[in-house]
């Protein structure tokens, strides 16, 4: 470990940023961490890796595995995360050994089960969906009785691209939705009539925070479809967005890119969906159409340098490509209006991300 402390100096170029996790968003990070001279070193137990790819370095080891973890975070110089799912033992192995770890453990732990985060968001006077927790199939029944029909049942914990959720109809969908959970803990939430979806990209250092403008967030089958920006939303709900996105930062003390997924409800009212302690496939767009990415301005927080600018220079929109969707990369790259972005991914399964394309308008705003 370098003798340094990023809240005074800067992590010269050179150096080493570990990253915990493995996929896409790791690779976009170790990137544009490569830009800037610095050195990556991927932690993750899989055996295919887009992030471990790209890096300078790969240890292949599971989270849990302390020893292997406390030898990784002596081989670098900062240690930074790409998936909310890290156990928190692991995230503590890193600081036990000595390590930096940003964002910190708090993040990790509000943000990996979905029913301390709304409570924490709640603690925070911020609203969310109604929502409560549930063990049994008696208390889905109360559960339902008090929010009312639609809801949605999610798995506390493990939930991504809305695999682990059901929608809930009527009693004989909640029957199928508690079957479904195999006993898992799992969250109640009441479904939210939002006109419209958005995400707010924040990236705060010791010394400043910044935000990316919001973006609006299409989904598919629980995916993210599309990311458009400027999203169609009054400047009084940009503002609210953003205060909100801060709030929730400056409470955590948070190092970092931090994402905040809100529901925009007909009148104006705003809902923190979630939130992710990390870069965000609704941040995608700012690699082109921003002078700094949300992967770049991560690399910067967690480095102690200055952050830069997260001003847009274009308006744009950017679609997921998702399973075979993928296998149309030539004619992306036959379209000059498109910047194609791979992961290099081979179609495991239906559903799967493989990469991205953004394109870009002239700032209309
Ligand atoms: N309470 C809710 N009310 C209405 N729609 C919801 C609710 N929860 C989730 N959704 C829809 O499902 C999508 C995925 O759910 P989310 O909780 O963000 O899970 P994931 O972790 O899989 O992204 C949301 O972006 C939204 O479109
Ligand atoms: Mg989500």
């Amino acid at each position: 470990m370098a003798d340094l402390n990023t809240e005074s100096a800067p992590l010269p170029p050179g150096s080493t940023i570990g990253i915990l996790g493995g996929g896409q968003l790791g690779r976009m990070l170790s990137q544009a961490a490569t830009r800037l001279g610095f050195k990556t070193h991927i932690y993750c137990p899989d055996e295919k890796s887009p992030a471990g790819e790209v890096a300078s370095k790969w240890t292949r080891a599971d989270y849990m595995d302390f020893e292997a973890v406390a030898k990784f975070t002596m081989a670098v110089d900062v240690v930074t995360y790409e998936w909310e799912n890290i156990p928190v033992e692991c995230a503590d192995a890193v600081t036990e050994a000595g390590g930096d770890l940003f964002p910190g453990r708090r993040a990790l732990e509000v943000a990996q089960d979905r029913l301390s985060e709304k409570r924490y968001l709640k603690s925070l006077a911020i609203d969310t969906a109604p929502f409560m927790p549930v063990a049994s199939d008696e208390a889905l029944g109360m559960a339902i009785n008090v929010a009312g029909l639609p809801a949605i049942l999610k798995t506390r914990r493990f939930g991504y691209d809305g695999k682990g959720q059901s929608v809930i109809h009527d009693e004989d969908d909640a029957s199928i939705a508690w079957e479904a959970m195999d006993g898992t803990p799992a969250i109640m939430e009441g479904f939210v009539p939002f006109e419209r979806e958005i995400s707010v990209i924040l990236a705060r250092s010791a010394y400043e925070t910044c935000l990316y403008d919001p973006a609006e967030n299409e989904h598919r089958d629980g995916v993210l479809r599309r990311s458009t920006v400027p999203a169609s939303i009054s400047k009084s709900v940009c503002d609210e967005a953003g205060f909100i996105a801060c709030k929730i930062a400056e409470d955590l003390d948070y190092i970092g890119v931090l994402a905040v997924e809100f529901f925009v409800e007909n009148s104006g009212h705003l809902r923190v969906n979630e939130i992710a302690p990390r870069v965000h496939n609704s941040g995608h767009w700012t690699i082109e159409a921003c002078r700094m990415s949300q992967f770049e301005a991560h690399i910067r927080a967690i480095a102690g340098w200055p952050l830069g600018t997260t001003k847009r220079h274009s308006d744009a929109m950017m679609q997921n490509l998702i399973g075979e969707e993928a296998t149309h990369w030539l004619d992306h790259v036959k379209n000059s209006d498109a910047s194609l972005t791979l992961y290099g991914k081979k179609v495991k399964r239906e559903g799967r991300k493989m990469g991205h394309v953004t394109y870009l308008k002239p700032r209309s705003d």
